[in-house]
């Protein structure tokens, strides 16, 4: 356990509300929101920009070692240019899973996330935070909803950024298979740590799920 400060780790697979809970719960406890999907969403949309194909490893590996990912007042930075909007794009949605398992990748952003968790009070998400990232965490949250809801909740959010042209079977399919390449990953998969609570989502509300957590890590 981490001593003095607070740490809390929030896991779970895509559209499961975990962004949007922590966020939350960040402002309820005033403590630091680090969004590490958000980071390799970043280095995809590098990659993309690039021309660099999202299975071409080996040229992945040569930019990541030079890239600069931070957040600042809650906003995201790329090599210093703010990128908050365009890493949520459906054609980084589609390419990020394939970053996200090359070993080299991890290794360099599961170190600025350590780092980024060192000294302050957080409250970091993700897919491997209670189970690599901060294994020490005071708190482990991992956050579920069936594949359904989650696919529902994608498609709304897509269709009001004014991606028109994407159907709700299409967002499912590929929800599916995000879920299949995040889970069965050699390194660093998605899976709940043992000492993590279970909030399912699926039929809550963003207070609901909130509020559940915020009475756990206040001990109520
Ligand atoms: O939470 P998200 O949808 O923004 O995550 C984007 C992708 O990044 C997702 O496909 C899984 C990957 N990811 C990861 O592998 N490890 C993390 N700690 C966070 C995200």
């Amino acid at each position: 356990m981490v001593d003095n400060r607070l740490v809390i780790a929030v896991d779970g697979p895509a559209g499961a509300g975990k962004s949007t809970i922590a966020k939350k719960v960040s402002e309820i406890l005033n403590v630091e929101y680090i969004d590490t999907g958000a980071m390799y969403r970043a280095l995809t949309l590098k990659v993309i920009k690039n021309g660099i194909d999202s299975k071409d490893v080996k040229n992945i590996i040569r930019i990541v070692s030079s890239t600069s990912i931070y957040f600042k007042d809650n906003h995201i930075f790329l090599d210093g240019t703010r990128v908050d909007e365009e890493i949520r794009k459906n054609i980084i949605n589609n390419n990020v899973s394939n970053v996200a398992k090359i070993k080299e990748v991890r290794e360099e952003l599961v170190r600025m996330q350590q780092k980024m968790a060192e000294e302050n009070n957080v409250i970091m998400d993700g897919r491997d935070i209670g189970t690599v990232v901060l294994p020490n965490a005071n708190f482990k949250f991992f956050v579920t909803a069936s594949v359904e809801e989650r696919a529902r909740r994608r498609h709304k959010e897509l269709l009001e950024k004014g991606e028109k042209n994407i159907c709700y079977e299409q967002i499912l399919s590929e929800i599916k298979e995000r879920d299949r390449i995040d889970s069965t990953r050699k390194i660093a998969p998605l899976k709940k740590a043992t000492d993590a609570y279970e909030i399912d989502t699926t039929n809550k509300s963003i207070k609901q799920c909130t509020d559940e957590i915020v009475n756990i890590i206040e001990g109520r």
